[in-house]
């Protein structure tokens, strides 16, 4: 047995048949049993259940930073913890992650979620992403567009029984100052600096969201839902207060954290489950939690956010049970 109880932020107590630590390509030839789901520091996963197979762990940790004229080209090991590069390259003045710093997890999770914060998306500097194939055991490599990136989605998202374990990110980032200062707790004439960004966004971190290494979650558990225009005019009429932004194809972006807030669900227990203080969109482990306890808990809000808002809530967090991946309808 493999206790992934470090392997998920949540904190949970629950087993995998076998680990396999991949520190180098190579050993990725180890895979013993045909049955694997790949972590890095699960900070994004809620497991439901002992694993019956093997977890791979990616701790490919090399890093390769080069310059160009314009710009530098930063080819990242998938392993590599995401915080400790940002911070690495804001320390050379390497700017267009640092929205993005205090996030848990590993640069390989990184462009699966597409993850965000503040703006700023890690696949705008995605040039290429490279990846074992471990049904083959092929070598491969994505272009941007081919990553297919959205909103806390990728190709790798949308395709997980394909099994691709990404080994290095490479990224571009322009040189000189461009900052990403459009989020309202970004707009400060203080902020002159890569380091500056940095410092602000993990104390803006700190104020909302709870230390997974002191309270275990996973970060936003529901994604912010899309509506189209005549599903917003109609909230807007009863809520003038409802956040709303900008989404693609002239769709809107809700605040989950809000509907889930005004649907009296922030700083709720249930059981060892709960909803953060400070930012209802986060389900946290209040101790002991189970992992049916936080399952039943996120389906209590979904429900609650439908009948007030008939709005559907859809996770963020991918969920793994007995047998590999799950939808959510599984459950
Ligand atoms: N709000 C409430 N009550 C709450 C929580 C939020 O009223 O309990 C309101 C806030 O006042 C604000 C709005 O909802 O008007 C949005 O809240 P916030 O700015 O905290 O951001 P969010 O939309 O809840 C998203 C990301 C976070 C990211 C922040 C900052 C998603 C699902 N979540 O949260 O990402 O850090 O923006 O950019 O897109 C994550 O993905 O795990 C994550 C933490």
């Amino acid at each position: 047995m493999f206790d992934l109880t470090a392997y998920n932020t949540f904190g949970l107590h629950v087993y995998s048949k076998d680990g396999l630590i991949v520190r180098c390509v190579e050993d990725l030839s180890k895979i013993r049993d045909d049955k694997f789901i790949i972590l890095g520091k699960g900070s994004d996963v809620l497991l439901t259940d002992d694993y019956d197979g093997t977890v791979l762990i990616d701790e490919i940790k090399d890093l390769e930073i080069s310059e160009e004229q314009d710009s530098f080209l930063v080819k990242a090991g998938g392993g590599i913890v995401l915080d400790d590069l940002i911070a690495k390259l804001v320390s050379q003045n390497i700017g267009g992650l640092e929205n993005l710093s205090a996030i848990p997890g590993t640069v390989g999770a990184a462009p699966v979620q597409n993850i965000g914060a503040y703006g700023v998306e890690i696949g705008n500097f995605i040039e290429s992403v490279e990846f074992v194939d471990l049904l083959s055991l092929r070598k491969g490599c994505f272009n941007r567009e081919q990553c297919d990136f959205g909103y806390r989605s990728s190709y790798f998202k949308k395709n997980p029984q394909q099994k691709l374990f990404i080994t290095s990110v490479n990224m571009r980032f322009s040189k000189g100052f461009n900052p990403c200062l459009t989020y309202k707790g970004l707009q400060d004439e203080d902020l002159l600096t890569y380091a500056d960004i940095r410092n602000r966004v993990i104390a803006l971190r700190r104020k909302k969201l709870p230390d997974p290494k002191v309270v275990g979650n996973a970060g936003s558990f529901f994604k912010n839902p899309i509506v189209e225009q005549a599903v917003l005019d109609k909230l807007k009429n009863e809520y003038a207060d409802l956040p709303v932004y900008a989404a693609e194809d002239g769709k809107f972006k809700l605040a989950a954290g809000w509907l889930i807030d005004k649907s009296n669900c922030r700083g709720i227990t249930h059981g060892n489950a709960g909803t953060w203080e400070h930012q209802a969109l986060v389900l946290v482990n209040r101790g002991e939690a189970r992992p049916h306890e936080i399952v039943a808990l996120a389906k209590y809000i979904q429900a609650e956010v439908k009948t007030k808002f008939d709005i559907f809530l859809e996770p963020e967090v991918r969920v793994f049970g007995k047998d590999g991946e799950l939808k959510w309808s599984q459950l």
